[in-house]
């Protein structure tokens, strides 16, 4: 049976902006973004949502639903109360654009920071074998569909715009946790070392293991159990093992 809900949505755009009020119809079934696509056909053609294919996959539609970060295609209405107010905002911690679209391009920017997979020296494509273990271990993290959402949550930019920067948040260190678990990647053999590079050029450091990231994600992934804690222990390994250090004073 349909019944009629309160929405309450953010209206506006980079200037100055408000919460607005809907009273809209729901039905069996539905989605949050089926909601907003409604207000949008009967109450405001001019409603600024993002979205793409509606099934989970597409990582557009992300935005806060009675303040928990989420993707609107995926939260059901019967998630709420009837009589309950569903508050829809668009992520904070970047900026917005129109109502709940934003601009997400520092993750754009983020992205391109991290060196590709760099092939193995004389292996050509096809002849790459590695373990099993291995394809899993860097499967999970590949399940990633960029919605941002463990971007938007993690208080070491969400509370902190000057950690913009330093930090590129806990979806492209995943990427540097992939590749630095990679049994092929070759990154090192050319100088590079992404454990280091997770350090001093991503801000692995700046993370306080809080795992909201990990909570938001809609894929599951085990963020900070299997990449970010992970990588510090990596790292530290490198730094503080005995025989590296016993080298490095020699060295210096
Ligand atoms: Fe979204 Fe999860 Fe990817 Fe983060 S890691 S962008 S929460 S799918
Ligand atoms: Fe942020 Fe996740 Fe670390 S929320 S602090 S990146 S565990
Ligand atoms: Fe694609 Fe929601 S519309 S994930």
């Amino acid at each position: 049976m349909g019944y009629q809900a309160h929405f309450r949505v953010w209206r506006g755009d980079a200037d100055s902006g408000g919460l607005h009020d809907y009273t809209v119809e729901v039905n069996e079934g539905e989605v949050v973004l089926d909601i907003l696509h409604r207000l949008q056909a009967t109450q405001c053609p001019d409603l600024a949502v993002r979205w793409n294919c509606k099934a989970g996959k597409c990582g557009s539609c992300s935005a806060e639903v009675n303040g928990r970060p989420r993707l609107t295609c995926m939260t059901r209405m019967s998630t709420f109360t009837e009589d309950e107010t569903v508050t829809v905002t668009p992520m904070r911690t970047f900026p917005v654009i129109k109502d709940l679209v934003c601009d997400v391009s520092y993750n754009y920017v983020k992205a391109r920071e991290v060196p590709a997979f760099r092939p193995p020296e004389g292996v050509a494509p096809g002849e790459y074998r590695m373990q099993q273990v291995d394809v899993q271990r860097s499967q999970e993290f590949r399940k990633c569909i960029e919605c941002f959402l463990c971007q938007n949550v993690c208080h070491v930019i969400r509370d902190h715009e000057e950690n913009k920067e330093a930090f590129s948040g806990p979806r492209y260190l995943i990427r540097v946790a992939e590749l630095e678990m990679h049994p092929l990647d070759s990154h090192e053999q050319a100088g590079g070392n992404r454990a280091e590079e997770a350090r001093d050029e991503h801000g692995l450091g700046l993370c306080n293991i809080t795992k909201c990231c990990t909570d938001v994600c809609p894929e599951h992934i085990r963020i900070t159990d299997n990449a970010l804690i992970p990588l510090k222990e990596r790292v530290a390994d490198r730094r503080y093992d005995p025989i590296l250090r016993f080298f490095r004073r020699k060295e210096g």
